[in-house]
């Protein structure tokens, strides 16, 4: 089938799998280690457009790149076009390839306040605000939507459309409304729908878990670009297995487990080089979690994690439940 490829904006994509932006997951060390398993796109954790305006430096740490990164999105969320505007214009100086807008967050301070999801309420909005952020910075503008507000107001097609017409350069669609948050499956109707009505390019999410799946949502929905979320939390080598599937039918086992310790220590050693090590290790926990699935013991491995506060202890507790691994961080 090949890899999608196509442009967003000005922005060449060669290889449209596209990590999912996920607050509290996606760090930098993340992303380092999906782009070296194949993602073409990577995705920042999303920042508030009112908190870059008041140059907010937790905020504002969020918002860095590696050179390794080939592409790679910044996510800002807000509901009022001035505000997004100033805060690309201090954005303007950083380092990113893409600005999306999230208008599908279905978190409840994000969406009580307007913004998120919410803004599918008010597809004349999504326009003013796509419109707004496309004059204020040099990136191409996407948009990341949902199916829709809720099952009573199945709108994505019109919000879309909206976006299309201030400006946006490409969409993305979670074939999920609000209520379902992350849960029951995802509708890919809605994104066929979707890429049907456009003329720019689409990108479908929701349910991605393999590279069978992957050829499913292209082929379902006619869809540029594929975006994958949790399936790749602990596990960024999808990337490579979907990569391999859709450049050449191949099946790529997952990792062995000497290589996914490897693979945590690294995640945990730039994360603490990043952060610190005070910082870092209890944000690693989750992370380590999540790599540990499948693992023999991986419960109360879980428990002794949280229990860590440094890297050499997890890489000490990590050598002691699998010796074959012994000195993971430096094989
Ligand atoms: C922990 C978590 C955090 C997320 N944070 C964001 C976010 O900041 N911005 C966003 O647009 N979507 C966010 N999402 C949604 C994902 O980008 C994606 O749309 C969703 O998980 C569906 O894709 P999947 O079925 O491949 O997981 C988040 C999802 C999860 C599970």
């Amino acid at each position: 089938m090949g890899l999608p490829s196509f442009a967003i904006g000005n922005v060449q994509i060669d290889c449209g799998i596209f990590q999912a932006p996920m607050a509290g997951v996606s760090d930098l060390p993340f992303r380092i280690l999906c782009t070296e398993a194949g993602a073409g796109v990577t995705a920042m954790e999303m920042v508030s457009a009112k908190a870059v305006c008041f140059h907010n430096a937790k905020t504002l740490d969020l918002i860095q790149t590696a050179p390794e990164e080939k592409t790679v999105s910044l996510q800002l969320f807000g509901h009022e076009p001035e505000i997004i505007a100033e805060a690309l214009e201090i954005l303007e100086p950083q380092r990113f390839d893409i600005l999306d807008l999230n208008m599908g967050c279905p978190v409840h301070k994000i969406v009580a306040n307007g913004e998120g999801s919410a803004l599918m309420r008010d597809p004349a909005l999504i326009e003013r605000i796509v419109a707004a952020a496309a004059g204020a910075t040099s990136r191409p503008v996407t948009v990341k939507l949902r199916k829709g507000f809720d099952e009573e107001h199945v709108n994505v097609v019109e919000c879309a459309l909206a976006a299309e017409s201030g400006g946006a350069a490409a969409v993305c669609v979670h074939g999920r409304t609000r209520p379902q948050m992350y849960s029951g499956s995802a509708d890919w109707s809605c994104i066929r729908d979707t890429v049907q009505a456009l003329h720019i390019p689409v990108i479908g999410n929701g349910d991605i878990t393999d590279g069978e799946s992957a050829v499913r949502m292209l082929e379902e929905t006619g869809c540029a670009g594929i975006m994958v979320g949790r399936a790749c939390q602990g596990a960024p080598w999808i990337f490579t297995q979907i990569r391999a599937m859709l450049e050449n039918g191949r099946t790529v086992e997952r990792p062995s487990n000497r290589e996914i310790i490897r693979l945590i220590l690294r995640h945990a050693s730039m994360l603490c080089s990043l952060k610190g090590e005070y910082s870092a290790m209890p944000q690693m926990r989750k992370h380590v979690s999540w790599y540990l699935a499948g693992f023999p013991g991986a419960a109360k491995l879980r428990r002794d994690v949280n229990e860590v506060s440094t890297l050499a202890e997890l890489e000490a507790l990590l050598t002691r439940a699998f010796p074959y691994a012994a000195g993971g961080r430096n094989l």
